[in-house]
Formats: C-alpha cells, structure tokens, sequence
C-alpha cells in the first residue's frame, strides 16, 4: 500500500533529523485555530516534531520552529493568522527560527498568494493533505535553505501510524473520517479538506483499545461528518459505536458533528443501547427557514430537523441537544429568522454556538446577490443570543440538587483552588476539592447554577 510507504520513508526522515538536533535543546511553539479535527492534526504535528527531538514551548520568542495550523471557516480567522504573522516577523529576525504554516487555509490559492507575497519570512507551507510529510519538508529546508511550498488539491488519502502527541490524559480525540461530499452553500470546508474517507474500523478500534490500555477514559470520535462514517460492507456509524461501547476502560464516548440527514434508525438505536455514548447529541440546525435550508443545500426542512428530535427524544429517554447556528445567510428574511428563533425554542437545546454568515471565496453562497446587511446580522445575532442565553439559563436549573458523574478535567481555569470537570451531558462543573479527583469520575452534587457552568460538591 502506497500511504504506508509514503509514512515509512517519513520515518526515516525523522530519524534523519532527530540525529542532526541531538544535543541541541531544539524547541517547537504551535499555535492552532480552527476545530477538533485541526487540533487531533497538530497533536500529530507535535508527535512528530517531539521524535525529531524539539520540545514544547509555549513562547514563540524563544521557539526554533514556529507552527500555525490554520482555519478559514470564517474571515475572522484569517485576520487572526494574518496579525499573528507580523508579529512573528521580528521573532524569525532574533532567532532565525523556522515558520510553518499549514492547516485549511493553506489550501486557498488566494491565501498562498498573499503569504507569498506579503509575508516572504514563511518558510514551509504545507496542506491538509500533505501534514504527514512535514519530517521531510524540515529536512529538505535544514538541508538546502530554500523555501517549501507543499501543498495539493486532491480529494485526499488516510495515512495510519503517524506519530502523535496527545493533550490529555483521560480525554481522547480520535478521528475516523475525514472530508466532506456534502458543500453546504456557505462552506468552505469541501473544498479544503478533500472528499470523505473513512479510516478502517480495525484500525479505529485498535488505537481506542491502546488508548484505554494507556488510562483513557473518554473518546471523541471526529469527522466533518462522523455518521457518514463507511468502514465497508455493512459497518456503518451504528456498528462502529456498537463496537467501541465494548471496548473495556473506556466509559464515555462522544461525538462531532454528525449530519441530520445521516441520523438512521439503526444510529439512532444503537446511541439509545449503547450505555457509555454520551446521551447529548450535537445537531448543527444552521437555520430553522425551510427555504434558508434548501439555499444552505442542507438537505432537510424544518419539519423533518423537528421530527428527527422527537424521534430521537421519543427512542433516548433525558437526550439533550446542542447544535450550530448561522444568522444573516444571504436573503434570511424576518420570517426565516423568526423559523430559526420558532426551532430552537422547541427543541430546547443545552447549548447553541451561534455565527454571524461569513462569505467565503468560491463557495455557492458568496456568489448569492441577496446578501444581508452587516447590521442586520449583528441585530439577529443578539435577538438569538438572548434567547439562547435565557433558555440555557432555565435549563440548568434542572441540574440543581441532581447527583452528576463528573469527569475531572484538571484545575479550574479561573479559580486555581477549585476543580472543574464535565457531566455526562457535557456542561462544565467547578468543585471545591482535592487535587487528587483529578482524571477521575466522581459523584458530584450540583448546587449553584452559574449560566455557563454549575457549581457542586462531591459526595
Ligand atoms: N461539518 C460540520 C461543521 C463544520 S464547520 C457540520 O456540518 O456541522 C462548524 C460550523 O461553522 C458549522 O456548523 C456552521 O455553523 C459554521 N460555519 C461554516 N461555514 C460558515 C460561514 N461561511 N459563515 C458562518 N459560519 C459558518
Ligand atoms: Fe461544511 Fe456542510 Fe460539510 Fe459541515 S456538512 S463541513 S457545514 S459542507
Ligand atoms: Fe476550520 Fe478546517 Fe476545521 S476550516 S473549522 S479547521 S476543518
């Protein structure tokens, strides 16, 4: 097979240059925007840069070797990169470090243009579909000091067996699909991340045997559209959850983002049998207009998103939902907006990431002649976020005086004498309590709601 060649020949690249940093105290700042999948590839990216012996910094200043891993889901992330690379000018100058730019936006040929042009201090660019020949590409630039350019528009392979460094200690990402066929009319997304294709679920399930085995305890299985997932011949989604639901040692299992449309019976059944799938289930809406919908190209209406709640509601007993939503697509009327407002008071979800349309250069959706007004979509994004707010508010009163399993994540960010960790259903909970709770799952009392968490005691 030609990928695990290809990662063969990156083996030796490691090793070639893990020998030529030994004794060098080498190290390595990453910064990464974008979505789990982009963080799950930089955990790859600091696997391999950690076996050519850098180690990790989170201070560029004194970094040898600079990562972005980049998004462009939405303009805002593209400013960001774009400032931070300034910043790193005057950094490359002190230390003569290495940049790498890599990730979604590389894909763009605007994006490559413009740092080609602009910012001619980059030393690699790679892709989505060429991240595992970074070894050779810091090879090749430590060898002949000449700019790297590596990036293709393909529809996309799978490689196994890259090296990977993880965040986490009890918390795993694992992705099992990559790419997307759906070109939603907003997106960008197809376009960057190739066509879908699934990992083999021998290879899926080996990994979460050996993180289990390694302390894992809870697993988040990512893809564009993780429930398209197509391991082969009858192994679908459903068979995939069945089979890791066996897996000893782990004890919760979660999901990002499936797709409404790929919601089958057998999926629905097998969340509802299997006992460690985290019964809060992630339902990207994006808008609640029929008509919105049919021009976003997502392939259901409001009735059937509403129907499929109540079946899913009906078939799972205390299922909770959270979704994506985008305000402002072109041509959103009141009336769609209103449909949108309609859905998420009926579905009561427990939480909404809420985005202002972002018009993307070549999608379907950027060409549209009826786009909204930039006051309009901010006006509609705040009549939503009140709404939202509001309801998350009552719902978490719910909580109060209930007995949750919660697994500690570590500290809590704000409050150093305090833990924080998540409930079943995905909601932050902060608890007085010994260090030694830490990366365990414990019984937790919730007693105070705070809107975007809870507070509670361990009993
Ligand atoms: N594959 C996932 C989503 C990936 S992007 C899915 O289908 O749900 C995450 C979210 O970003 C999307 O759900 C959408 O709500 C939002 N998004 C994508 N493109 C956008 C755009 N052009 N403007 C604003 N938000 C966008
Ligand atoms: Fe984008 Fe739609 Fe694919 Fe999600 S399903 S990644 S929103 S095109
Ligand atoms: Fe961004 Fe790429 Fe993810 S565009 S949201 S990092 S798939």
């Amino acid at each position: 097979m030609i990928e695990k060649e290809e990662i063969k020949i990156q083996k030796e690249y490691i090793k070639k240059v893990k020998k030529l940093n030994e004794g060098k105290n080498l190290k390595y700042y990453i910064l990464t925007m974008g979505c789990s999948l982009n963080e799950n590839d930089s955990e790859k990216i600091c696997g391999m840069l950690e076996e050519m012996n850098y180690i990790k910094t989170e201070e560029p200043t004194n970094a040898n070797i600079i990562i972005f891993n980049t998004c462009c889901i939405r303009e805002n992330a593209e400013d960001k990169l774009f400032g931070k690379l300034g910043e790193m000018k005057k950094i490359k100058i002190d230390n003569n470090s290495i940049i790498a730019i890599g990730g979604c936006m590389t894909q763009e040929k605007h994006i490559i243009e413009k740092l080609n042009k602009s910012y001619p201090y980059v030393d690699i660019i790679f892709g989505t579909h060429t991240l595992h020949k970074l070894p050779e590409n810091i090879s090749k630039l430590l060898e002949n000091n000449t700019k790297i350019e590596d990036v293709l528009d393909i529809d996309g392979k799978i490689y196994e067996d890259i090296p990977i460094k993880r965040n986490d200690a009890v918390k795993a990402s694992v992705t099992i699909m990559n790419g997307c066929n759906n070109f939603c009319s907003y997106c960008i997304v197809p376009y960057v991340r190739g066509r879908e294709r699934s990992r083999k679920p021998e290879d899926i399930l080996k990994e979460i045997k050996k993180l289990a085995e390694d302390g894992y305890k809870e697993i988040m299985l990512l893809g564009q559209n993780v429930n398209s997932y197509n391991g082969g011949i009858e192994y679908n989604f459903s068979n995939l959850l069945i089979d890791i639901n066996k897996i000893n040692g782990i004890e919760r299992i979660r999901f990002i983002s499936p797709h409404p449309k790929d919601f089958t019976d057998d999926v629905i059944d097998a969340i509802a049998k299997c006992e460690k799938v985290c019964k809060v289930i992630h339902l990207p809406l994006q808008s609640g207009s029929t008509n919105v919908l049919k021009a976003m190209n997502r392939k259901y209406t409001k009735e059937q998103y509403l129907s499929l709640v109540k079946k899913m509601k009906d078939k799972i007993p205390n299922i909770a939902f959270t979704t994506d939503i985008i305000v402002g697509f072109p041509g959103e009327t009141e009336k769609d907006f209103k449909d949108t407002l309609d859905v998420v008071k009926k579905v009561n979800f427990d939480q909404v990431f809420m985005f202002i349309y972002s018009r993307r250069v070549g999608t379907v959706a950027d060409k549209m002649e009826n786009q909204i007004p930039e006051e309009i979509k901010h006006e509609r994004f705040n009549k939503l976020k009140e709404l939202v707010e509001k309801q998350i508010e009552e719902n978490n009163n719910k909580y109060i005086g209930t007995v949750q399993k919660i697994l500690i994540d570590g500290t809590s960010k704000t409050n150093k004498n305090t833990l924080s960790g998540r409930t079943d259903s995905n909601k932050i909970v902060v608890i007085e309590a010994d260090n030694k709770y830490i990366n365990q799952i414990v019984n937790v009392k919730i007693t105070e709601n705070c809107i975007w968490y809870l507070k509670g005691k361990i009993i």
